[in-house]
């Protein structure tokens, strides 16, 4: 007899995207963002404007992912929800809905950590792609965290590398307000290096020690480089802007993979994988492929669909956890900040 499956709603609302997914075992049967475009003058997420939108997207998000997998509520077997770390108050929104929508269909409420989500995404059925073995290292680099995660099992995590100031993301975005680009800038930095010289300038290396990151120091350079360079041609990003974005994305690249290099050399891991908003960026995927080439890695990129925020990392994480008996009671509640330990060594797979 064919095992009885496995239907989750996923639900995200850590920063500025609403989204719903319907997951059936390790497939996807819909994953709805609704993002909030109101940000986009203020340079950055404006936390009260984003709980705002997310009590108004809430409820047709959820709906439309339902219709959109065909299942409905007597189908689901639990739902997952993000705890954190994220905007306390848009994280509310989503907790507060899962969790009522738990109660009222008595079933099982499961929270996720959301870099938990970020890694776990990988175990999403893609055709043939193939799934990380263990162990594996996962570069997991987002608006808010940069980490080098040590993957044991799919519960069963620790950061080894992790940003001492700025995320990966801000330094893209902070770079991006600096050359007059919109929140988030970092997709557009990446458009834009498309046509430019990544070695037409240089600017400041960290210098960390083991796996830990800073991109504070790169920042400042950037910032006092142009700066100087505006005082002698007020048109200098503007005729350079190209260069200028190729040049900021392969630092940011390099900085990134140094220490994914010493950390693969050091553990002796040969599996290694990206997650996370700025694993949507084109020169972070192709080095990765590169280095695996290089290293003879297997390499495990994400789908477009899957670095960036979404509730179907987070319905995947929740599968996870529901194998394992981990759920939660009506007493859980979002947390902004949420420390990041294992959350049990298990054989569970
Ligand atoms: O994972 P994510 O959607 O949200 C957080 O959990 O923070 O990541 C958002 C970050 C932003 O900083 C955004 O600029 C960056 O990911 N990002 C990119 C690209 N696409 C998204 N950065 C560089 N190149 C991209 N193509
Ligand atoms: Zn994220």
């Amino acid at each position: 007899m064919s095992q009885k499956e496995t239907i989750i709603l996923g639900i995200e609302s850590s920063c500025d995207d609403t989204s719903a997914a319907i997951l059936k075992n390790n497939a996807i049967l819909s994953n709805l963002i609704a993002g909030q475009k109101v940000h986009e003058s203020y340079g950055g997420v404006v936390p009260e404007l984003a709980s705002r939108a997310h009590l108004q997207n809430i409820v047709p998000v959820v709906d439309d992912a339902m219709k959109k997998a065909g299942v409905t509520i007597d189908q689901l077997d639990a739902i997952a929800f993000t705890k954190g770390p994220g905007l306390l108050g848009s994280l509310v929104v989503g907790t507060s809905f899962a969790k009522s929508m738990a109660l009222a269909l008595d079933i099982p409420l499961i929270d996720v950590n959301h870099m938990y989500g970020h890694v776990l995404a990988h175990f999403i059925d893609d055709e043939d792609k193939p799934k990380p073995s263990f162990p594996f290292l996962c570069l997991t680099v987002s608006g808010g965290h940069t980490q080098i995660v040590l993957i044991r099992d799919h519960l069963d995590m620790e950061i080894i590398g992790t940003t001492i100031d700025d995320a990966a993301g801000e330094a893209f975005d902070k770079t991006a307000k600096l050359l007059g680009f919109p929140y988030p800038g970092g997709p557009l930095i990446d458009k834009h290096a498309k046509n430019g010289n990544p070695e037409a300038f240089e600017f400041a290396k960290p210098n960390m020690k083991g796996y830990d990151y800073s991109f504070s120091g790169l920042k400042t350079s950037i910032l006092y480089f142009l700066q100087k360079q505006e005082k002698e041609n007020p048109n200098f990003i503007k005729e350079n802007l190209d260069d200028l974005c190729a040049s900021v994305q392969r630092s940011i690249t390099n900085i990134l993979f140094k220490k994914v290099v010493k950390a693969a050399k050091d553990l002796g891991i040969s599996e290694v994988a990206i997650a996370g908003g700025v694993s949507a960026n084109s020169e972070v995927r192709s080095r990765l492929q590169e280095e695996g080439k290089k290293r003879g890695w297997n390499v495990y990129i994400p789908k477009f669909e899957y670095c960036t925020d979404n509730a179907a990392m987070i319905a995947i994480a929740g599968l996870y956890m529901h194998k394992a008996g981990l759920h939660s009671d009506q007493k859980v509640s979002a947390q902004a900040r949420i420390p990041f330990s294992p959350i049990l060594r298990t054989s569970e797979k």
